[in-house]
């Protein structure tokens, strides 16, 4: 096999599971990168490394390249110390909460750091391995950032992308990290490195020019050896048509109506989805709910709180952790203030089917997306565009990337739970005038900004580096 467009991301697009009856299959695995990165692998006709999701298992099968959905997919192999160290540790454990404005507190083990080296090493060899003759490789996230370094060292000609899905912090937290250095000149292998949003590519070039002493100006960076690299923003969107679609489709109408029966016909649905991760805010969303019912300004007669949770990470503490509090509220909130058939939070800890997903959508009336900090957050973007008949209003953290674009949402700070509230009230009573010209701008942005046009600004930025002179003379 011989790659002319590589995609290197930890996880591919699908997870190998074992049904019920013992039996392997693949199903698809969860998370923005997958929803954002599908699209453009279908459409450039690429091949994807990544890891299948389970710790080595001896089925060697497994781990052959092979085709799903007309996808080309190569697995690489994590053994159940790798998975530990590497993924749930160094990755989930260290980076995630340095990156995430230590939301959750980060751990430094050493040997976190040699696993995610080697771990490195293995997908920059096998990307060396299957990429074409000056093919473009395009390393993705913050579990590959030494890939771009070592993929540089084993294949000169490649021309090489990387894109950050999760926020770039700023020096003051960077700097903590012991392998700082390490990390940016693992970047700096890249020929163009992306990021959400502006800030994180300043924040990048800063660290490189303080910490690395290399030449800077504005978005460049000068190497020694005469190559240099961009570093820029590109922010993340979805397949705005599909989802339309999907949202338009007469299964999906029908259950709106079911879905809205099933919860006792109330006057608002209040929906939160995410992957129950301790960035989203979501514990935070569901007392702000219970209080209001609490004051008397919501009532459950009228209201309820869909929250759909996909199990992530489950065995790093924190998750459990997370997992256990909002169990806890969910229970207590219902006890409290729940009647027989009537919930206030609707609850699920599960993975559900995308059109399951677009009638969620189409059936909320307020979206609630709280996350203390997101690199972009796609289950805003998702809301929008299945919003069809411009209604529905979208409660949003000013700590989401989408809040750059999404400026007619209802703006919110999730650390101020009475600003939480007001907004949660507001959105839910709103004129449905206010409502429509909010949504109409929305959707208009996720339109034009969906992720072909964000795959395309990328690729092409990549390759216009490709033609520029001074690189032909470094190739
Ligand atoms: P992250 O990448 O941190 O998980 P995003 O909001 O960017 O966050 O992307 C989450 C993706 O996962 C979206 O495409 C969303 O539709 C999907 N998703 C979230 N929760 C579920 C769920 N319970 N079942 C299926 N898909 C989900
Ligand atoms: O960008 C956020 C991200 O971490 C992706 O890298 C990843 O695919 C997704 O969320 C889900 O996380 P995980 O792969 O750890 O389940």
């Amino acid at each position: 096999m011989s790659a002319d467009l590589l995609i290197v991301a930890n996880r591919l697009p699908v997870d190998r599971v074992t049904e019920r009856d013992g039996s392997r299959g693949w199903r698809r695995s969860p998370g923005g990168l997958v929803t954002a990165l599908e699209p453009v692998l279908r459409a450039n006709d690429g091949t994807w490394v990544g890891w299948p999701g389970l710790a080595e298992d001896g089925d060697d099968e497994a781990y052959e390249p092979f085709e799903d959905d007309g996808m080309k997919l190569v697995p690489i192999k994590l053994d159940a110390s790798e998975v530990e160290e590497f993924y749930e540790g160094f990755s989930n454990g260290t980076v995630w909460p340095i990156y995430h404005d230590l939301v959750a507190k980060p751990e430094f083990h050493r040997e976190w750091w040699d696993a995610y080296v080697r771990v490195n090493r293995r997908f920059a060899e096998r990307a060396a391995e299957l990429a074409a003759e000056n093919a473009t490789v395009w390393v993705h996230d913050y579990q590959l950032q030494l890939v771009p370094q070592m993929l540089r060292e084993l294949r000169p000609d490649l021309l090489i992308g990387f894109y950050l899905h999760i926020p770039f912090p700023p020096a003051e937290l960077f700097l903590q990290l012991p392998w700082r250095r390490q990390l940016l000149e693992g970047l700096l292998g890249a020929d163009l490195v992306g990021f959400q949003l502006p800030g994180g590519a300043a924040n990048f070039v800063r660290l490189v020019r303080q910490r690395v002493g290399h030449k800077t100006h504005k978005d460049l960076v000068y190497l020694p050896d005469g190559r240099t690299v961009k570093a820029a923003a590109f922010p993340i969107s979805i397949d705005a048509a599909g989802f339309e679609e999907l949202a338009a489709g007469d299964g999906v109408a029908a259950r709106v109506k079911q879905l809205r029966e099933a919860l006792g016909n109330p006057r608002r649905i209040f929906l939160g989805v995410d992957r129950l991760d301790y960035t989203k805010g979501i514990y935070a969303r569901l007392r702000a709910f219970s209080e209001l019912l609490e004051d008397g300004r919501l009532d459950v007669e009228d209201a309820v709180f869909v929250q759909v949770a996909v199990p992530s990470r489950e065995r790093v503490e924190q998750y459990r952790i997370l997992r256990d509090d909002i169990e806890r509220l969910v229970g207590r909130v219902n006890g409290d203030h729940g009647r027989i058939g009537r919930p206030a939070i609707s609850y699920l800890h599960n993975s559900v089917p995308r059109e399951e997903m677009a009638a969620l959508y189409r059936a909320a009336d307020v979206m609630v997306v709280t996350p203390y900090r997101d690199g972009m957050n796609l289950v805003a973007k998702e809301y929008v565009a299945c919003r069809l008949d411009d209604d529905g209003a979208l409660v949003l953290s000013e700590f989401a990337g989408a809040a750059d674009e999404l400026r007619q949402a209802w703006l919110i700070n999730p650390y101020d739970i009475n600003g939480m509230k007001s907004a949660l009230v507001e959105a839910a009573e709103a004129d449905p005038k206010d409502l429509s010209r909010r949504m109409r701008a929305m959707r208009k942005t996720v339109r034009q900004h969906d992720v072909r046009a964000w795959a395309d600004a990328f690729l092409a930025e990549l390759s216009s580096i490709a033609g520029s002179s001074h690189d032909k003379q470094v190739r």
